[in-house]
């Protein structure tokens, strides 16, 4: 119903610092009960700034509560070429800093940036949404760790991943290395991260990166019906058995299975009470 429909594009009042979609970087839309943000850079290749991690926590901190599904995409030919390389020179990002700027600050400063930063990328872990990357061509350093935030990968036969940062002599800090090794494993994870080697759309798949490879022209369509399945089951249902298996690792057997009752029983009240 298009009287239902919200649709934002960069409407927040807000300098970049506040969050403000169109100045970090992104388009952010919303239609009934699919979010879509796209990283809209493509002439840079769709690079990260500061200004795209408080865009990206502002999103998730005002998400329209209806939204079920959240689409992460990137305009043009890549996904996303990761930090906005400006951040290693002395200037930096216009009103943004660089790692000079990074280097010279106190620590509670630093971390304080960081976690801002990191902000961004959690929030599509909440167990009330799914979120999908739909990837094309490159997603590289924070942009694959953008990817590996979300809960689903659907992807192009010619992306790329890419976990550059050491690389540079970083190390990837924006939420990446634990979806990473719960996805391939540790040893994988090891090679992909040590050796910063690209990973091309087969073996994305192979290993359990991502869950399903099409044509470029594909892409949108896949995604599209990956989001009719999972609309089509039962939302309360849907966010109490993602609670369930995101916290099934940190959990005994034991303590599994008593959340599993404990959230069946809420279900069984809800549906039956
Ligand atoms: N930061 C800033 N600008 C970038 C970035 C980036 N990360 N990546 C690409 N661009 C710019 C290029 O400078 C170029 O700009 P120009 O047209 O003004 O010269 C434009 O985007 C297009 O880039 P090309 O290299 O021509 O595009 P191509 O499609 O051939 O290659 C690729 C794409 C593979 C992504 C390449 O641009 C690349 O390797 N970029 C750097 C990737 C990188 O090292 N990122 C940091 C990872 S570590 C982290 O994210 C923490």
């Amino acid at each position: 119903m298009a009287e239902a429909r919200a649709q934002q594009r960069g409407g927040y009042a807000e300098d970049a610092s506040a969050g403000n979609p169109a100045d970090g970087g992104l388009r952010f839309e919303v239609d009934g009960e699919i979010a879509t943000i796209t990283l809209d850079r493509p002439e840079k290749r769709n690079a990260m700034t500061f200004a795209t991690w408080s865009a990206l926590a502002r999103i998730g901190e005002s998400l329209p509560e209806q939204v079920r599904v959240v689409v992460v995409k990137g305009e043009g030919p890549s996904f996303s070429a990761g930090i906005d390389l400006r951040m290693f020179t002395p200037e930096g990002v216009p009103g943004q800093g660089s790692f000079s700027s990074a280097a010279a600050a106190d620590a509670a400063t630093f971390e304080q940036r960081l976690q801002q930063a990191q902000a961004g990328y959690l929030w599509l872990r909440r167990p009330e949404i799914v979120s999908i990357a739909a990837v094309r061509g490159h997603a590289i350093g924070a942009g694959f760790q953008l990817a590996l935030a979300c809960d689903l990968r659907i992807v192009a036969d010619d992306a790329a991943f890419c976990m550059k940062e050491a690389a540079l002599g970083l190390v990837p800090d924006l939420t990446g290395t634990k979806p990473l090794v719960e996805l391939v494993g540790l040893a994988k994870a090891k090679d992909l991260c040590l050796t910063a080697r690209v990973v091309r759309a087969d073996e994305a798949v192979r290993i359990g990166l991502a869950e399903k490879v099409v044509t470029g022209s594909d892409l949108d369509q896949a995604v599209q019906d990956k989001i009719a399945e999972l609309l089509a089951v039962n939302r309360d249902a849907a966010a109490a058995t993602k609670r369930l298996l995101q916290g099934a690792q940190g959990r005994s057997l034991e303590e599994q299975c008593a959340a599993e009752g404990a959230e069946q029983a809420a279900r069984i009240k809800a549906l039956f009470g």
